[in-house]
């Protein structure tokens, strides 16, 4: 049995056509069905359905053999203990330092809101810029708003979220797309299943 580890939403959507190539099609719509682990149409495929900042954690421990993860949430928890074959370059958008339309370059110090806090910590210190970073887990574009941060470090599709409150895009840290992981030890000891799912997503993702 392969156990695949997946997020809800923009993930799972936008994952189901190529694992539908590779014949997992989930029985349960996970957005009807209040179920947390789903059998699909292969027998030896099924799928926990999760928060997509907790997939690298299913998978390192090998609660999960495989996941489906945003780098920007690989990047944060630090993917060393996991192998990542494949972008599957789904969930595309850029990790990005905005702040206020009117606002002066950020040198010097400065103050941060983010929820990927390790990853703006070593931006900034790559550019020489001391910052406080103030952890937040959602709505982050209000901080610069009610003076709680000069700038946010956030994830950025269209823009229209930025704009809408009145910032702008400044920096890209990262273009970001969604990765394959894969549990080391189920590499191993799961080859011949895993090699085969790789290679069905690589030849799905080559005809795109
Ligand atoms: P959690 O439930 O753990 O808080 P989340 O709410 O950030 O996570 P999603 O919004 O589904 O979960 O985002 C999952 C992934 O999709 C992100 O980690 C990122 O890689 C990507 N992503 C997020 N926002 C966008 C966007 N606006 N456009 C494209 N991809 C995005
Ligand atoms: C993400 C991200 C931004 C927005 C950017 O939020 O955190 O707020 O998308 O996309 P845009 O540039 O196209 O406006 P999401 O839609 O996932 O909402 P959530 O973080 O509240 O889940």
């Amino acid at each position: 049995m392969l156990t695949i580890a997946v997020s809800k939403g923009r993930i799972y959507e936008e994952a189901l056509p190529l694992l539908k190539e590779a014949g997992i099609t989930p029985l349960d719509d996970p957005e009807k069905s209040r179920k947390l682990i789903l059998q699909t149409t292969r027998d030896d495929v099924q799928l926990v359905i999760i928060r997509a900042t907790d997939v690298p954690t299913f998978v390192e421990y090998g609660a999960a053999d495989l996941g489906i993860a945003g780098k920007d949430v690989l990047l944060e928890h630090g993917a060393e203990s996991l192998y990542e074959p494949l972008d599957l370059k789904i969930a595309c958008c850029k990790l990005m330092t905005a702040t206020h339309k009117d606002a002066p370059e950020i040198t010097g110090r400065v103050r941060v809101a983010t929820k990927y806090v390790k990853t703006a910590q070593r931006y900034f210190a790559s550019l020489g810029i001391q910052a406080e970073i103030i952890k937040l887990y959602g709505s982050m574009e209000l901080a610069p708003l009610v003076g709680l941060a000069d700038c946010i470090v956030d994830l950025v599709d269209t823009g229209n979220t930025l704009k809408a409150n009145g910032l702008e895009p400044r920096d890209l840290i990262m273009n970001i797309s969604s990765r394959l992981v894969v549990n080391k030890a189920a590499m191993k000891m799961k080859h011949q299943a895993i090699a085969a799912l790789l290679e069905q997503f690589e030849h799905t993702l080559a005809q795109r």
